[in-house]
């Protein structure tokens, strides 16, 4: 094939909060050399950006409006990647827990989705990109020649979540850990616009009983299968 007939190729990696695919799609991006798009940071920005604007979680066309008009860009310094708004390297923040809950209600609407749909793709670039999110390979990528839906147990997923978490000096319960899972896993699984789901030609990986680089290899597998 020419590059007329090839586009850029694209691998997408979906699947449910605490799967480990944001660890993974990192990983496979350095290892390709392709660009990475973690489009779950682009809710949190507009999460973000609605808080710090005083908008109403509720009001759909401010929030699209934000979204429509972040100011952003992710800025590579030693292999680590920044989000930076409004010239402010707001990374921590968009990781707090007000802004995760709030980025699970902007999500959820569908003019908000429509608004950041261009800005997803416009990251597809030569030599490649790998999309981490929940509708890469459904919506967002639907030619991508490599889409992985990673999943993991919500037990194994509380627990690795509890494991960072206390790493980090944390102290958490995990059971309210597992719950918190479960509530996202049921509000990502049952919205209307871009529900979390396989695509149909999706290869469901299951790390539940594998290790990060049992399930590196086997997407770079994949990869040396579909695209070469
Ligand atoms: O992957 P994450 O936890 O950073 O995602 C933040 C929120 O955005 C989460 O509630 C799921 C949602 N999200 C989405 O709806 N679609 C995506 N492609 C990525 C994330």
């Amino acid at each position: 094939m020419n590059q007329a007939t090839s586009p850029t190729p694209v691998v997408t990696i979906d699947g449910p909060s605490g799967s480990g695919k944001g660890t993974i799609a990192k990983l496979v991006a350095d290892k390709l050399g392709y660009a990475l798009l973690d489009s779950g940071a682009l809710y949190r920005l507009t999460a973000l950006a609605a808080l710090n604007a005083g908008v109403d979680l509720s009001d759909e066309a401010r929030l699209a409006e934000l979204a429509a008009n972040l100011d952003i860009r992710f800025d590579i310094a030693n292999g680590e990647v920044s989000a930076v708004m409004g010239g402010e390297d707001v990374s921590r923040d968009i990781r707090m827990e007000r802004v995760s809950m709030a980025a699970s209600k902007v999500a959820a609407v569908p003019a908000v989705r429509q608004a950041l749909l261009q800005r997803q793709r416009d990251f597809r670039a030569a030599p490649g990109l790998v999309a981490d999110g929940r509708d890469m390979g459904t919506t967002v990528f639907p030619d991508a020649p490599v889409k992985i839906f990673l999943t993991a147990s919500a037990e194994e997923r509380a627990r690795r979540r509890f494991a960072q978490l206390q790493g980090r000096g944390v102290s958490v319960s995990l059971r309210d850990l597992l719950e918190d899972i479960r509530a996202r896993d049921d509000r990502d699984m049952n919205r209307a616009a871009s529900p979390l789901a396989p695509a149909e030609d999706a290869v469901v990986l299951d790390s539940t009983d594998i290790d990060i680089d049992g399930v590196l290899t086997k997407v770079l597998e994949l990869v040396h299968q579909r695209i070469g």
